[in-house]
């Protein structure tokens, strides 16, 4: 029988049986990823019209601006949600697929001759996953104590727009996060048994919950990207004078 590196050279690039539009599925990660992509690169760089009032951009948080920085303060700290997104294992199969092709769709063939995996600079810088994770779960805390503060204006309770958006995108960001692979198996790997190991209800509790939440791991990579980036759209347009900000209350 044909090994997998027999077959990818016998087929060739793009070679399929399949008969169905396969290249379909490739559309809408290119779209919306590569939207999302230039868009926050454009507001990363921007430096400006990231707070107003309560509300700060999640593209900023948190704020750090040191004297001796010239550029904009979002560089200092988007490295790690990026870090945190671009080694995630669902986005993975999403941009190996529609941006490198490697291969384009199952039973489809790929670009090159030989499977590395994930064992060879660059790709073996895939494994910091579980480090971006710590740095996401801090990430967590700050973006959850920004959407509580965005219901503060002047000292008084309010609702604005603002502060639900900002209060939906971290809901979305903390079922991304709390989906995660390596959150589950931080939580629940390499125990056999959970009754035998400390905590282990907790654990046990906590696991399930997370493999729930890990069924609709896709589902909650976009719907987090589409918050994160329509809540900075919402702070930029309210804080470079746009629009007005809507309150509820
Ligand atoms: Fe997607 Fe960890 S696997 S965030």
């Amino acid at each position: 029988m044909a090994d997998s590196r027999t077959r990818i050279e016998q087929t060739g690039f793009g070679a399929t049986s399949r008969r169905d539009a396969w290249w379909l599925e490739l559309l809408p990660v290119i779209i919306v990823l590569g939207g999302f992509s230039i868009y926050a690169t454009w507001r990363a760089l921007e430096g400006q019209h990231y707070e107003w009032g309560p509300y700060l951009s999640p593209f900023y948080s948190p704020l750090i601006k040191p004297d001796w920085w010239p550029l904009s303060p979002a560089i200092l700290i988007l490295w790690a949600p990026l870090g945190f997104r671009a080694t995630c294992y669902y986005y993975r199969k999403a941009y190996y697929r529609a941006f490198l092709l490697d291969p384009p769709a199952c039973s489809v063939g790929e670009p090159r001759h030989r499977y590395r995996g994930e064992t060879a600079f660059p790709l073996i810088l895939q494994n910091l996953h579980r480090y971006f994770l710590y740095l996401a779960l801090i990430f967590l805390v700050i973006l959850w104590y920004d959407a509580i503060a965005a219901f503060w204006f002047d000292g008084s309770f309010g609702i604005g727009i603002g502060s639900l958006a900002l209060l939906a995108n971290i809901v979305l960001l903390s079922f991304y996060t709390f989906s995660c692979h390596s959150f589950r198996h931080i939580v629940g790997g390499k125990v056999d048994c959970f009754s035998c190991v400390g905590l282990g209800g907790s654990r046990r509790a906590i696991w399930r919950s997370a493999s729930f939440l890990n069924e609709h791991h896709m589902l909650f990579a976009w719907l987090s990207l589409f918050s994160v980036g329509l809540a900075d759209l919402y702070v930029r347009l309210v804080a470079s004078g746009s629009i007005q900000d809507v309150r509820l209350l």
